[in-house]
């Protein structure tokens, strides 16, 4: 089981973060925390796994600003989330792009986490399983690391709304059929109240909003922990 602390562009106090997390009993569970790269470092020296929120499309050269695959390595990262629907869409990043960075990270290795996820519309209009087919097939490079995605979908994604649990699992699904030994994360308003029903049918979670406080992201750990 996975889960991630996903920090988005906040700024979380992450010494007394890490410390507090690190004060519980050792779990079975691999704990990613995604914090912006600025503090990959820290997360780095602790007992848990860290995640870059992007990587760049560009490898290691005069590329001022760009924070390439082998540096973000270097500097302690294990995975990095490639494709957050809020890339895709705020940043205007498509498949051929996602792909560079994709292969980009194999080649550093670093583990890439893939990121998938239809809209509202195509979800309602019944489209989405074609949609996320197609965004693994055009992005997805076979590598030495466990084949890991992510499914979030676009409405889901800090709104408080959740797809039934038919639906994420039809997802899940698809996407163990589509890559072979595919590990499926669920992303997208998890809290407290609905971490175990999603982690029962999923191989993990990825928190966003939930997981700024450290209080709340251990209430999650518990609830998975009982699974
Ligand atoms: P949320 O974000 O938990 O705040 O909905 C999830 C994510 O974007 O990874």
């Amino acid at each position: 089981m996975y889960l991630i602390a996903n920090f988005k562009a906040h700024q979380v106090d992450m010494g007394p973060y890490i410390r507090r997390l690190e004060s519980l009993p050792k779990t079975e569970m691999e704990i990613i925390l995604s914090p912006p790269s600025l503090y990959l470092q820290m997360g780095a020296n602790s007992r848990f796994s860290t995640a870059a929120q992007d990587v760049s499309s560009y490898p290691e050269g005069p590329f001022t600003g760009e924070t390439p695959a082998s540096v973000l390595k270097a500097s302690g990262a294990d995975f990095v989330l490639i494709g957050h629907s809020e890339r895709r869409h705020l940043f205007n990043e498509d498949s051929p792009l996602l792909k560079k960075k994709f292969t980009n990270c194999v080649e550093a290795q670093l583990h890439p986490i893939l990121c998938v996820g239809e809209t509202l519309e195509e979800h309602t209009t019944g489209n989405y399983l074609e949609k996320i087919r197609k965004q693994i097939e055009d992005v997805y490079v076979a590598s030495p690391f466990p084949p890991l995605f992510a499914y979030e979908p676009v409405w889901a994604i800090g709104s408080g709304k959740i797809p039934s649990m038919e639906s994420i699992e039809e997802v899940v699904q698809l996407i163990r059929e589509t890559v072979d030994g595919a590990k499926v994360l669920y992303g997208g308003s998890v809290n407290v109240e609905n971490a175990k029903k999603i982690g029962a049918i999923t191989d993990g979670l990825l928190v966003g909003s939930a997981s700024k406080n450290v209080e709340t992201f251990i209430q999650i750990i518990q609830q998975l922990e009982t699974l």
